[in-house]
C-alpha cells in the first residue's frame, strides 16, 4: 500500500515532513514530491498549490505517476457552520464545487451532466477518523464542504454556499480532489482545520491562524496514517 498525503500550501505538509523525517525529493510537472517509508508503508506527500486546477494535477499525479492507492488531505478551511471555531477540524463527508455554474441550462449549481453534485468520502477512512477523534479526545465535526476558486471573505457569498450546498466550510481544494479519487477509485479522505469564518475579516484571521490550523489538521491526519497502517 502507498498513502498519498497531500496539502494545498507548503505550511499544510510541513508539519507532516516534520514529523516523517527523512524523505526523498523528485520533480515532477512542476511539483516537488516526497517520497518516504514511514512505519514500514510508503507515503508520497506534496502540496499542489492553491485551488482546483493544481490540486486536480497534484491528486492525479500521485495516483497515475506514483500509485498511491489511497489519499489523505490535510489543511485549513473557512468555517460555515457556527459550531466551528477556529482550530475546529471538519471532516469532509461530501464535496462539491460551489463556483460550478451551468444553471442558465435549468442544471442545479455544482452539477454538470455526466458528473453528480456531490463526491462522497470513503465510509471506511471516515469510521477509522471516528477511532482516532475518540482515541485523541478531539471534537471533529462531520460535514459538507464545498470547493471554489476563491477565497471567500463576504458573508453573502458564504450565504449562498449554504442555500444551494448546505456547507459547513468552505476551501479552494477538496472538491476537485473528490472528483479525481472518485474518478480513478482510490478512497479518499479530506480534513481542515478551521482558520478563519469566510466573512469580511476573514484574510486577516487566514494570516494569523493559518499555520496553527494546518498543525492541528496535521497531526490528526498523522494518527489517520497510523490507522491506516495498522489496517
Ligand atoms: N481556506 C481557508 N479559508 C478559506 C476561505 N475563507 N475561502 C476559501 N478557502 C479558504
Amino acid at each position: 500500500m502507498k498513502i498519498a498525503i497531500m496539502g494545498a500550501m507548503p505550511e499544510e505538509v510541513a508539519p507532516i515532513l516534520e514529523k516523517i523525517g527523512t524523505y526523498k525529493t523528485t520533480e515532477y510537472a512542476g511539483n516537488k514530491y516526497y517520497e518516504a517509508t514511514y512505519k514500514g508503508t510508503e507515503l508520497v506527500v506534496a502540496y499542489s498549490k492553491i485551488g482546483k486546477v493544481f490540486s486536480t494535477l497534484t491528486a492525479t499525479t500521485m495516483i497515475e505517476h506514483f500509485s498511491c492507492d489511497v489519499l489523505l488531505f490535510s489543511g485549513v478551511a473557512g468555517g460555515i457552520n457556527p459550531e466551528l471555531k477556529i482550530g475546529d477540524l471538519i471532516v469532509a463527508t461530501k464535496l462539491s464545487q460551489h463556483d460550478l455554474d451551468i444553471t442558465a441550462f435549468g442544471h442545479p449549481m455544482g452539477y454538470v451532466p455526466e458528473g453528480s453534485v456531490f463526491v462522497e468520502t470513503d465510509k471506511d477512512l471516515l469510521k477509522l477518523s471516528k477511532e482516532v477523534a475518540s482515541e485523541l479526545g478531539k471534537k471533529v465535526i462531520e460535514g459538507v464542504i464545498a470547493t471554489g476558486d476563491q477565497f471567500v471573505h463576504d458573508s453573502s457569498m458564504k450565504e449562498n454556499i449554504v442555500k444551494h450546498f448546505n456547507a459547513d466550510a468552505l476551501e479552494m481544494e477538496g472538491g476537485s480532489v473528490a472528483v479525481v479519487c472518485n474518478a480513478l477509485n482510490v478512497p479518499f479522505f479530506i480534513l481542515r482545520a478551521i482558520s478563519d469564518t469566510a466573512d469580511t475579516d476573514a484574510s486577516f484571521s487566514f494570516d494569523e491562524f493559518m499555520e496553527s490550523s494546518a498543525i492541528i489538521s496535521a497531526e490528526f491526519i498523522m494518527k489517520m496514517v497510523d490507522k491506516v497502517i495498522s489496517k
